[in-house]
C-alpha cells in the first residue's frame, strides 16, 4: 500500500484552521489527523465530533481519529456520523477494547487500535480480526510538539514481525515527534502511515513541510 501523510491538526492555528488544512493538502496530505482528549484519559482537553464535521466539510481526505478517551463506545457513533474514515481507541483505556474495535468494524468505518509506548505488542493479538491499523505511540499522549522516543523504532520493527506472522494486511501508523529528521527510519522500521503535528503546522510554510515528508516516503517506495 502507498503511504499515508496525515497531518494532526492539534497543532495547527484554530483561528485559520481552514487555511491550514487546505495548506497541508495542496502539499499532498492524504489524510487528516483529529486528536480527541478527555481531561481524563489524558491530561489535556481538545476538540469533539463539531471540528471533525467541519473538516468533512471542507476537504474530501480521510479523517484519520485517534480517541484519548475514557468511553469511546459512546461517542464512536458520534465520530462516524461527522464523517469519521479511520477510528482508533487505545488499549489502555479502562473498557473492553474488543467491544469498542467491533463497534466501530461493524458501524462500517475502518478501526484501528493505539498503543502507548510501554504497552506490549501482544496486546493487539486478539484485536486483528477487526483492525487494519496499529497506531504506535512515539511520544507518551496528550500534547503535541514532543520529543520522539528512539525505542519507538525498534516497537515498529517487532510490531512488523508479528503482524507478518499474524496478518499481513495490518498497516503500522506511527505518531508523536515524526519528522524529517526520523521518518526515512520510520519507513524502514515498518510504519507506513505517518502522523505529524508540529512538523508540519508549526512550519513557516505548511505545504512545504508536507510535500517533503512525502517526497521522502515516495523516494523509498
Ligand atoms: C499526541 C497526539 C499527536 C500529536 C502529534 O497525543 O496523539 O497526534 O498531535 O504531534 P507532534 O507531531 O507534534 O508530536
Ligand atoms: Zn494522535
Amino acid at each position: 500500500m502507498k503511504s499515508i501523510i496525515a497531518p494532526s491538526i492539534l497543532s495547527a492555528n484554530f483561528a485559520r484552521l481552514e487555511q491550514d488544512v487546505l495548506a497541508a493538502i495542496r502539499g499532498g496530505a492524504d489524510a487528516l489527523h483529529c486528536d480527541i482528549m478527555d481531561g481524563t484519559f489524558v491530561p489535556n482537553i481538545s476538540f469533539g465530533p463539531m471540528v471533525v464535521r467541519t473538516l468533512n466539510e471542507i476537504t474530501d481526505v480521510m479523517l484519520d481519529v485517534h480517541l484519548m478517551i475514557v468511553n469511546p463506545d459512546k461517542y464512536v457513533p458520534k465520530f462516524i456520523e461527522a464523517g469519521a474514515d479511520l477510528i482508533y481507541p487505545h488499549v489502555e483505556a479502562p473498557y473492553d477494547i474488543y467491544r469498542t474495535v467491533q463497534l466501530i468494524a461493524d458501524l462500517g468505518v475502518r478501526a484501528g487500535v493505539t498503543l502507548n509506548p510501554g504497552t506490549p505488542l501482544e496486546t493487539v493479538r486478539p484485536l486483528l480480526d477487526y483492525v487494519d491499523t496499529v497506531l504506535i505511540m512515539s511520544v507518551c499522549p496528550g500534547f503535541g510538539g514532543q520529543k520522539f522516543i528512539p525505542s519507538s523504532l525498534k516497537r515498529i520493527a517487532e510490531l512488523r514481525r508479528l503482524l507478518d506472522e499474524e496478518k499481513p494486511d495490518v498497516v503500522i501508523a506511527v505518531d508523536g515527534g515524526v519528522s524529517n529528521a526520523n521518518i526515512a527510519d520510520l519507513y524502514r522500521a515498518g510504519a507506513r502511515h505517518f502522523i505529524a503535528g508540529s512538523a508540519v503546522f508549526g512550519a513557516e510554510d505548511i505545504e512545504g513541510a508536507v510535500r517533503e515528508l512525502k517526497s521522502v516516503v515516495q523516494g523509498m517506495e
